[in-house]
């Protein structure tokens, strides 16, 4: 089994669930609150290290009482915490997420997100990175900081995931250090400009990727399912029907399913039914890390849904 390195964000999760989500200017009474460890990166490490995936998370929190929790709690996960930096006179990365009966939205403070550089990048993988271990990031800690280091790990013959949430707009250079890239449909329209209800989004989409240079592209569609796209067209992949409890980190967990099977040597068309196993059993339970399945329940899971 190859290494994980997972370049991205720790964040302690604030959530408040109710009904519906307020109306502009209107203060009303949650059903409930939550604080949990989150963060897109420490959500993807999570996945992927209960999936038995050597998983190194590089990253910044604060010297605060909630970067104490979101370490406890990583390193409870086996997620590899020796190379997260404590930053002196910051607070951690917060997400008040609102949890309604429909969605939930969030917003975020990055806190010592922010401090994430490619320096510290650098020295973790040029110590201890070697060829076809898998490098994983996301947009919640600065792009210039995930460019340099999806250049670095590209050059040591790694293979390289970038799953782009939050959108933004991305330096063109980005993509040519991206072997597989995973947005949702909402990133994707963001960072393409194509209308995602336009027919041959999926298509327009792919394409726009690979003409840059990215070599896979799955487009994740929530409870509609995902694509895959490479050079050679298209493949649906159909969602598992589950109860849904929460969908905050269900992306998380599909992302941190692709990267732990691709670092076990599968390629990524074999690796989708298992990561959309992970995705719909993330989706049955409360909280983002509190609900990424382990390798037993996908398996179980998957004999079950599959039989
Ligand atoms: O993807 C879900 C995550 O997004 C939450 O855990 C929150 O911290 C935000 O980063």
């Amino acid at each position: 089994m190859n290494n994980l390195f997972i370049v991205g964000s720790m964040n302690i999760d604030l959530i408040f669930s109710a009904k519906r989500i307020p109306k502009v200017g209107e203060t009303m009474q949650s059903d409930s609150f939550d604080m949990l460890s989150g963060g897109k990166g420490a959500n993807q490490a999570v996945a992927s290290a209960l999936l038995n995936t050597s998983s190194y998370m590089i990253g910044n929190v604060g010297d605060d009482l909630f970067g104490k929790i979101i370490l406890d709690e990583l390193k409870n996960r086996m997620v590899i915490t020796d190379y997260i930096n404590v930053s002196k006179k910051t607070s951690s990365g917060v997400a008040c997420i609102l949890l309604s009966d429909e969605d939930n939205r969030i917003i975020l403070d990055q806190g010592a997100n922010a401090k994430t550089s490619f320096s510290q990048v650098n020295k973790v993988l040029s110590k201890i990175a070697k060829k076809n271990d898998v490098f994983l990031a996301q947009l919640e800690v600065p792009v210039e900081t995930v460019k340099k280091s999806l250049e670095k790990a590209k050059n040591l013959g790694l293979k390289t995931i970038l799953n782009p949430a939050p959108a933004q707009v991305l330096p063109e250079e980005i993509y040519k250090y991206v072997d597989i890239i995973i947005p949702n449909e909402i990133e994707a329209e963001m960072i393409t400009g194509i209308n995602s209800n336009s027919i041959h989004f999926n298509k327009h989409v792919v394409d726009y990727f690979i003409n840059k240079g990215v070599k896979e592209v799955i487009i994740t569609r929530g409870c509609n399912g995902s694509v895959y796209g490479d050079s050679h067209g298209l493949i649906m992949i159909r969602p598992f029907k589950v109860k849904v409890v929460d969908t905050t980190g269900a992306g998380d967990a599909f992302v941190g399913a692709i990267a732990s099977k691709v670092a076990s040597g599968s390629s990524v068309k074999e690796s989708l039914t298992f990561a959309t196993a992970a995705s719909a059993l993330a989706v049955t339970k409360f909280g983002a890390q509190a609900s990424m399945p382990n390798l037993k329940d996908i398996e179980d899971f998957l004999s079950r849904k599959l039989e």
